[in-house]
């Protein structure tokens, strides 16, 4: 078994419980140490309800990678935003391999030194995001690649929320706090926490490269700083064309990721809060609708289903197939096939992008 520690996901943390919960589900890697707060006697709280020795729980990332260094086979960064970057590098720094949440970092100076630095070191950099892990997006993926789309002309992708439709981050909410605090976050709310997920879902189903895009960021809801909706225009290097909506002001919702992909010969839908179905529209003929476990499967996709149809997977699921790619490239140098540091670089290009482009009043920015 693998050995990991743990960076962030210290009490009422939220994704950092998913995090162990996912790693738990594979059982390929077991957590021996964390800096889980940073505040020791909560880091030392949390490590004790996991039985974690009290030795390897420790007061700063730092002390923990370099202390840790020849024990751990990697470590997992869940913190808020602005400590990805730190974390990430006195990982690295320490020779451990990483897996970060996204969005990666503040800027992308930052991600490129991340990347650059992993690549010198020769470690494992694996950026957490958690929808690739979805078997239907898998067959999604190799649908495209198959050709059952066509020539791909239009893509249209939402991912509203709602929790953030009134100020929650006055009230003390952990999780909004930070995310609503521009030098935390990083200069945006809801782009990077779901605006991202979009921008990396698209070309990792496509295969498709962004070349411009035009955005309008809105803050919604009265009295916040940051955007908590926004509209994205884009283009690709084929000439198909798309358009993004990201919001978590969209009251009522809680997590509907939606991607739609228009081809000339067929079109396709998948939504989050049903992942177990993919929908095909074949031109001229009926619409399908494609199970999570069924023959319909192609082989790829199918290593990525567990369970029997009609028995839902979900997204704690999606979550441990990201780690099983990360181990298996640890530990037997498997290619790696899950979002790497690079994918982390440009979702905070776009990142940058879109705030270029809605700051000169919704102009076209080229990417590079
Ligand atoms: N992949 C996904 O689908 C997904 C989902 C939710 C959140 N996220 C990302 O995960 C990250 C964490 O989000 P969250 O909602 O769990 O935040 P959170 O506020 O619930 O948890 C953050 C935790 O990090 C700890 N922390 C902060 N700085 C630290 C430091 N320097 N050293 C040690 N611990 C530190 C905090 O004490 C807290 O326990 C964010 O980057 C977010 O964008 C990703």
């Amino acid at each position: 078994m693998l050995k990991y520690a743990m960076i962030g996901g210290g009490p009422g943390a939220f994704v950092g419980g998913i995090h162990r919960r996912a790693l738990a589900l594979n059982g390929q890697a077991k957590l021996v140490a964390g800096c889980f707060s940073r505040d020791l006697e909560k880091s030392r709280a949390i490590g004790a309800k996991l039985g974690l020795d009290e030795d390897r729980l420790y007061a700063t990332p730092e002390e923990m990678t370099r202390l840790e260094a020849g024990d751990i086979d990697f470590a997992v960064v869940v913190t808020s935003n602005e400590a990805h970057y730190p974390n990430v590098k006195t990982c690295l720094e320490n020779g451990i391999n990483v897996m970060c949440d996204k969005p990666f970092t503040h800027t992308s100076e930052q991600a490129q030194e991340l990347v650059a630095l992993a690549k010198e070191k020769e470690l494992i950099l694996a950026v957490s995001y958690t929808y690739a892990g979805y078997p239907m997006i898998r067959q999604a993926r190799e649908m495209v690649a198959r050709g059952d789309l066509g020539e791909i002309r239009f893509i249209n992708c939402e991912y509203p929320q709602g929790w953030l439709a009134e100020m929650l981050e006055t009230t003390g909410h952990i999780q909004a706090t930070w995310r609503a605090d521009p030098k935390r976050s990083g200069g945006v709310l809801s782009l990077g926490d779901v605006g991202t997920h979009i921008e990396y879902l698209v070309p990792f189903i496509t295969g498709l490269s962004m070349t411009k895009l035009a955005a309008r960021l809105d803050t919604l809801v009265e009295g916040r700083e940051l955007d908590d909706n926004g509209t994205i225009l884009t283009e690709y290097d084929s000439g198909a064309r798309g358009m993004y909506w990201y919001s978590q002001a969209a009251t009522g919702t809680v997590n509907g990721l939606k991607i739609r992909i228009f081809g000339d010969k067929g079109g396709m839908e998948w939504f989050q809060e049903d992942p177990d179905n993919l929908h095909y529209m074949p031109l001229g003929e009926p619409a399908q609708k494609i199970m999570r476990g069924s023959p319909e499967m192609l082989p790829g996709a199918m290593g990525y289903s567990h369970t029997p149809p009609g028995h839902p997977e979900g997204w704690l699921m999606a979550f441990a197939n990201i780690y099983t790619a990360f181990c298996a490239t640890i530990e037997h140098g498997d290619a790696p096939d899950f979002p790497t540091g690079e994918d982390g670089l440009r979702g905070v290009r776009f990142i940058e992008a879109c705030l270029e482009s809605s700051r000169n009043g919704t102009t076209w920015v080229d990417l590079e």
